[in-house]
């Protein structure tokens, strides 16, 4: 079975680390099974589209969570939602005419989930999906677009949560192709947990574990407008008693933010971090306050409360069952939420069903099925 697995920004790293790492022990088992010693029972391309390319926001993932090399790049960072879109699709497109696969698997809700997936279809090839059928219900989020589309032409649904399974069911997805898997950040999460490590600056801001809080923000909606990004940040620095804020910056979040020219003496502006210190730094925060999606999962996994400044998510469990809140986009809103923190009367929450750290385990026996009954996904 020949698959190409497409991956473009940070969050599809993490993400597909873990399916590489079940293809590779499933293929060491059939062998060993089978006796056979050079036969690859999956053997798959690893296509990075290059959307994601700073050091700090690609290679860094790939070396930490020992992501084999690409087996080629496509280059296609940058540009507006259309031009970054068809960059991708024009160049998938000769990839994959020049290297046939029996299927695509795409991960997650970003551009290149949503280019490579149609490019696919487009050459009658079979698409699976990894998280799909989570839903925010707001379109004028550009994942929320790449979901309904990528779903729309899915031939193979890998789905998070029962509620990924709702959504899908309702819009008319035949229940043979859904499968409900759990969750393949979790799996990273948990394989990883062990190698978490302070980052360098721990000892030099002095931090101590629950007495910081970590800031993560690069939704457009929060961080292209330089006001919104100022008020958020003024709301949260002066609303903690002094804490610490630990700023992780994307480089979309740096371009605005460096030309506010504000400063404060308990916040710590620093680049992305690698997976392994921004998880240690979660893992000890006292609360994480973002915008990310992936963020809100792993902390509900780690137990920290998460303060989320959106006004919808695709990710209800971390609200519902997790230690998520929606506190919405409205920087008046965020000191509220702070109060509830220094009461200590923020929620527990529990860790959704099947996410245990064997979803990709999962995903990789699905395949093997799908091989075996389906003649090849016919
Ligand atoms: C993208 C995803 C978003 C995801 C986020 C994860 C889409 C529509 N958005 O948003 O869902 O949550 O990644 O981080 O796919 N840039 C750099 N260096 C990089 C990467 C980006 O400088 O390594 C800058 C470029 O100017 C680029 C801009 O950031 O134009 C935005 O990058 P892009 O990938 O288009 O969107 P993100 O905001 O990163
Ligand atoms: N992350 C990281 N370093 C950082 C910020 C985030 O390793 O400085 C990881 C985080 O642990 C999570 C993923 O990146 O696994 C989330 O990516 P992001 O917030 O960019 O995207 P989203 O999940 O919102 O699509």
């Amino acid at each position: 079975m020949n698959i190409s697995l497409v991956a473009g920004a940070r969050p599809n790293f993490i993400k597909i680390a873990p399916i590489i790492h079940a293809i590779k022990i499933k293929n060491e088992k059939l062998k060993i099974k089978s006796g056979q010693d050079k036969w690859s029972f999956i053997k798959y391309r690893l296509v990075h589209t290059g959307q994601h390319y700073d050091e700090k926001m690609s290679e860094t993932f790939f070396r930490e969570l020992n992501i084999p090399e690409p087996d080629v790049n496509l280059g296609c960072g940058g540009g507006t939602q259309a031009e970054q879109t068809a960059a991708i699709m024009m160049a998938f497109e000769k990839e994959l005419m020049a290297n046939p696969a029996d299927l695509v698997i795409v991960v997650g809700d970003v551009n290149s989930t949503l280019a490579c997936s149609i490019v696919a279809k487009k050459l009658n090839t079979k698409v699976a999906h990894v998280e799909a059928g989570i839903r925010s219900g707001d379109l004028t989020m550009p994942e929320e677009i790449n979901r309904i589309v990528t779903d729309s032409i899915t031939d193979y649904f890998f789905t998070t949560t029962t509620w990924a399974n709702q959504n899908l069911l309702k819009s008319g997805i035949d229940e043979k192709r859904i499968f409900l898997v759990g969750n393949v950040m979790i799996d990273t999460l948990m394989a990883n947990q062990h190698r978490f490590y302070p980052p360098p600056f721990w000892e030099i801001f002095n931090l101590q574990p629950g007495q910081y809080f970590v800031l993560t923000l690069h939704r457009p909606a929060n961080v292209d407008d330089a006001q919104k990004l100022k008020s958020m940040i003024h709301e949260i620095v002066t609303n903690i008693d002094g804490l610490p804020v630990i700023f992780p910056m994307h480089p979309r979040t740096f371009k605005v933010y460096s030309e506010l020219g504000i400063s404060y003496p308990n916040l710590y502006t620093v680049e992305p971090l690698g997976y392994l210190s921004f998880n240690y730094l979660v893992k000890h925060a006292k609360a994480v306050i973002t915008d990310s999606g992936g963020i809100t999962e792993e902390t509900t996994v780690m137990g920290i409360p998460c303060i989320t400044l959106r006004d919808t998510t695709e990710r209800p469990e971390t609200v519902e069952i997790g230690t998520n809140e929606l506190v919405g986009s409205n920087p008046k809103a965020i000191k509220a939420a702070l109060e509830i923190l220094k009461r200590g009367e923020w929620k527990k929450g529990k860790i959704p069903e099947l996410w245990d750290g064997k979803t990709a385990e999962r995903i990789v026996n699905v395949l093997i099925k799908l091989r075996d009954y389906s003649n090849y996904y016919v």
